[in-house]
């Protein structure tokens, strides 16, 4: 099983042939290590170098929107009966090509094709869910049509923001969009609001990776602890709470990293906290669902609005560790049957499921139109182990060689990339009559 580095080359595209499939970590350890565990440092390079037959490679340059083969307008509405999260990925070349992310200022880190990747495979693929739905590509000017006039809202982690910026770029290819405002400290993403002014739609993003609201850590990376109090919702979008028309909620890497966790001033309990501060442990699923729980009840009102919550998108170090250059550098999406998803990834799903379906119930009867709906992008999340930056987290890693040591970015997506198809969900949901 060799472990030897190779670079990324685009004329060194191997696609793993049966006869020699990709080697993994055993599936359950795998799948721990995918959900959040990845500082666990063991099974070093555990690698694939698979043999096979070679793809042709594929220009790098980006081929712009292509709206008229993948129409929208085929499927009038959306597809009501659709269940999108259970599918798998098909060879598409081109697909994913919708924008230049250089143009559309998103984290420079996740501009992969600007930071010199070399390999552009990973962006020819689409989600071809179950049961022979159809999923539309990505329609800006539907999306527009759906939230026109309205205030769309991404509150979340890095992967909450990792969909917005993909949203902004999607949106942004096909029409003129303005910055509205954007971080003071312009290596920031952490809030800023486009507008797209001929729909009169403005899309925002507050950093707020516990949902609620958060202070130490996530407000300064110096700090060691989390101090977060579920009962009360984040800083940013608390204040704009009503002027949200359409919120997409997103987080789990954070809850899983671990708090210490208050209602009002009392502390009720830590995960992860060190031990000598004798806090009642409460894991992270229970805040996590209380995080949702009071996001939801600040975003019900008798106004019509939606709630989207979104699932746990997992990352990919494989048990590999995070300061390798080859943590991930697979460059194929895991076939059906390759990979299972884990408790922890299917745990973190259910909650998502479990708090849409408590608030839906809470709110029948009540006057509250809000409507809760989940956008289920676990399973195809955790099928694209080849789309995140790796080491093209910078730009032009192998400059001056091949370090031993150099960070890579396994868990969020390149844009474009995988988390687009995010947004192409987003929008089949926005398009659904209010149940
Ligand atoms: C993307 O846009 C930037 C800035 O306009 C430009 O320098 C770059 O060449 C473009 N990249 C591609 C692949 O077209
Ligand atoms: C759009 O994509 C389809 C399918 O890949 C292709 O046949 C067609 O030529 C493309 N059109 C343009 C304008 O690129
Ligand atoms: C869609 O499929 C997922 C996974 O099989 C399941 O958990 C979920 O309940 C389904 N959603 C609906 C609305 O049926
Ligand atoms: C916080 O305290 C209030 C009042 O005692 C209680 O109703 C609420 O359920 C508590 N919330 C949490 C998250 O424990
Ligand atoms: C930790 O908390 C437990 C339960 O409240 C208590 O019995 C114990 O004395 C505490 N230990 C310390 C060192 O404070």
């Amino acid at each position: 099983m060799g472990a030897s580095y190779q670079p990324l080359d685009p004329h060194n595209h191997h696609k793993p042939s049966s006869k020699n499939p990709p080697c993994f970590v055993s599936k359950p350890v795998c799948a721990l290590l995918a959900c959040g565990f990845v500082s666990l440092a063991l099974l070093h390079l555990l690698c694939c170098s698979p043999a096979g037959a070679q793809r042709p490679a594929f220009s790098p340059l980006l081929q712009y929107i292509n709206n008229t083969y993948y129409s929208v307008s085929s499927v009038p509405g959306g597809d009501e009966g659709c269940n999108y999260s259970e599918g798998r990925w098909v060879w598409s070349p081109g697909y994913a090509r919708r924008y230049n992310a250089t143009e559309c200022n998103v984290k420079e880190s996740h501009d992969c094709l600007r930071n010199g990747r070399p390999d552009t495979g990973y962006l020819d693929w689409r989600w071809q869910p179950a049961g022979g739905c159809p999923l539309p590509a990505f329609d800006a000017g539907a999306f527009l049509s759906a939230v026109r006039g309205k205030h769309v809202a991404f509150i979340g982690d890095s992967m909450a923001r990792n969909q917005a910026q993909s949203l902004v770029c999607l949106l942004g290819a096909a029409f003129p969009s303005r910055l509205v405002y954007r971080d003071a400290d312009q290596r920031k993403h952490n809030f800023w609001r486009y507008a797209f002014p001929a729909h009169g739609v403005t899309v925002s993003f507050y950093w707020n990776p516990f949902i609620v609201k958060a202070m130490g850590k996530s407000e300064d990376e110096s700090v060691r602890e989390n101090h977060v109090h579920l009962d009360t919702p984040g800083d940013g979008w608390g204040a704009d709470a009503d002027t949200i028309d359409v919120a997409v909620l997103g987080a789990s890497h954070w809850l899983l990293n671990g708090a210490i966790y208050y209602n009002g001033s009392e502390v009720i309990g830590a995960h992860n906290a060190p031990a000598e501060l004798n806090y009642t442990g409460v894991g992270y699923a229970w805040p996590l669902k209380m995080a949702y729980r009071t996001a939801v009840e600040r975003l019900s009102s008798s106004r019509p609005r939606t709630v989207v919550l979104a699932t746990f998108s997992p990352a990919h170090f494989e048990g590999r560790p995070s300061d390798s250059p080859t943590a991930c550098t697979k460059m194929e999406p895991y076939e059906e049957g390759e990979k299972e998803l884990d408790w922890i990834c299917r745990e973190l799903r259910d909650i998502v499921y479990d708090e849409a379906e408590a608030a839906r119930a809470r709110s029948a009867g009540g006057g509250a139109t809000t409507r809760v709906e989940v956008l289920d992008v676990t399973k195809l999340a955790a099928m694209r182990p080849d789309g995140h930056p790796s080491v093209y987290m910078h730009r032009d890693p192998f400059a001056h060689g091949v370090p031993e040591r150099m960070y890579s970015d396994c868990l969020h997506f390149c844009l474009p990339g995988p988390v687009d198809t995010f947004n192409e969900i987003l929008l089949q949901i926005l398009r659904r009559k209010r149940r």
